[in-house]
């Protein structure tokens, strides 16, 4: 029996996490389900975001799902800092991990490019950089004023980072050698790929930092091969020739804004999920899009990626069998819907869990 701890959230956050919910109670996976009300609605009535207790009582918990957090009534920031990264950081999650595949039969802007080409993973460092908070203001509202905002990173941020970038890739190519390798690499042993992001060029001690330590990381990790790129050319990249990525590994901010991209690429924010990973500890895991205010309560939002996280969820708790069929009767779903898009999928945001739990039956009786 496991013990999840469920952060419904904000906006539609509580409708995708209903159906996420319904499709997990309709398989074999036995576990009791602690709603939690960290939210935007209890900031604005009672002044608490998450105390340190609660954030404490967290280490109860096998897992954690969460929908997402965020009020238009409250001031961008708030809710960020002393929820969602409180979460992140206070429970040490130090990866955020970002599937980025493109479905059969789901839209993409990119011209010409299959599922067989955007296929990659992105590994997000997810306790450091410049997400932080570590800065200040000097000469505050005066015409000298200063901003300081620092990207700061410890050699051991970076490490268990890249360490666990350099384990996802053996872990993903472990039955099937990545399939951008050329014949003269797999004769010489590579059976993935991974890809440090960062800007060495600009920013010169933190990306120092993360190049030395990728270098000395990838002797021990003889059967990977390992690139840089620029955070800028890998958004070329993620366009031009996604299909050249296995693992993608980066630091915080890169990792937020180049996930946005992938997500696009994927067939948007409704099926893109991630997951907050602490590898000794307590792990989290979200849809990445957000609140979207506009379909609150409109039974409209596409619940795919709150779906796809609890497959995640599965797979990182070593249900590997369950997790398999959620994402297969996820993927059976996707080919009947018209989009990934609120209201323009064909269904309501109800009628697609539902349609998950049917394909579920089927998949599950075999
Ligand atoms: C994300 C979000 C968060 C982030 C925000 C809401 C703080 O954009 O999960 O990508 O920047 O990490
Ligand atoms: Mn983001």
């Amino acid at each position: 029996m496991y013990k999840i701890a469920v952060i419904k959230g904000d906006g539609t956050g509580p409708e995708v996490i209903d159906e996420a919910l319904k499709v997990l109670k309709a398989t074999p996976f036995k576990a009791e389900y602690t709603i939690l009300p960290f939210n935007g609605e209890r900031y604005l009535t009672e002044k608490k975001t998450l105390s340190d207790d609660e954030l404490k009582s967290l280490n109860n918990y096998d897992a954690i799902l969460l929908g997402a957090i965020g009020h238009p009534d409250v001031k961008p920031g708030i809710l960020e800092r002393d929820i969602l990264l409180k979460l992140r950081f206070g429970l040490d999650q130090y990866i955020n991990l970002r599937p980025v595949k493109l479905y059969p039969n789901v839209y993409t802007p990119i011209k010409n490019k299959t599922s067989n080409d955007i296929d990659y993973v992105v590994v997000r460092e997810n306790t450091g950089g410049l997400y932080t908070g570590q800065g200040e203001f000097k000469n505050k509202n005066t015409n000298d004023e200063v901003a300081i905002q620092s990207m700061v990173y410890t050699k051991k941020q970076v490490e268990r980072c890249l360490h666990y970038a350099f384990e996802t890739v053996l872990k993903r190519n472990k039955n099937q050698k990545w399939k951008g390798l050329s014949e003269k690499e797999k004769e010489n042993g590579f059976i993935g790929k991974l890809t440090l992001c960062g800007k060495t060029n600009v920013l010169t001690y933190t990306f120092d930092l993360w190049e030395r330590v990728f270098k000395e990381l990838a002797k021990q990790y003889p059967t990977v091969l390992t690139n840089y790129v620029h955070v800028d050319a890998t958004c070329i990249y993620m366009v031009e020739s996604p299909e050249q990525f296995d693992v993608i590994v980066t630091s915080n901010m890169f990792g937020d804004i180049i996930t946005d991209l992938a997500a696009v690429t994927q067939g948007g924010m409704g099926v893109a999920a991630s997951g907050n990973i602490n590898p000794e500890g307590v792990s989290m895991f979200e849809p990445i899009g957000g609140t979207a205010p506009a379909f609150t309560g409109l039974n409209q939002i596409n619940p795919m990626a709150a779906i796809g996280a609890t497959h995640m969820m599965l797979s990182h708790l070593g249900e590997d069998k369950t997790a398999e069929n959620i994402e297969t009767a996820k993927i059976n779903v996707i080919q009947k819907m018209n989009s990934m898009q609120a209201a323009k999928m064909g269904f309501t945001t109800s009628e697609i869990g539902d349609l998950v739990v049917n394909e579920l039956k089927k998949v599950l009786v075999k």
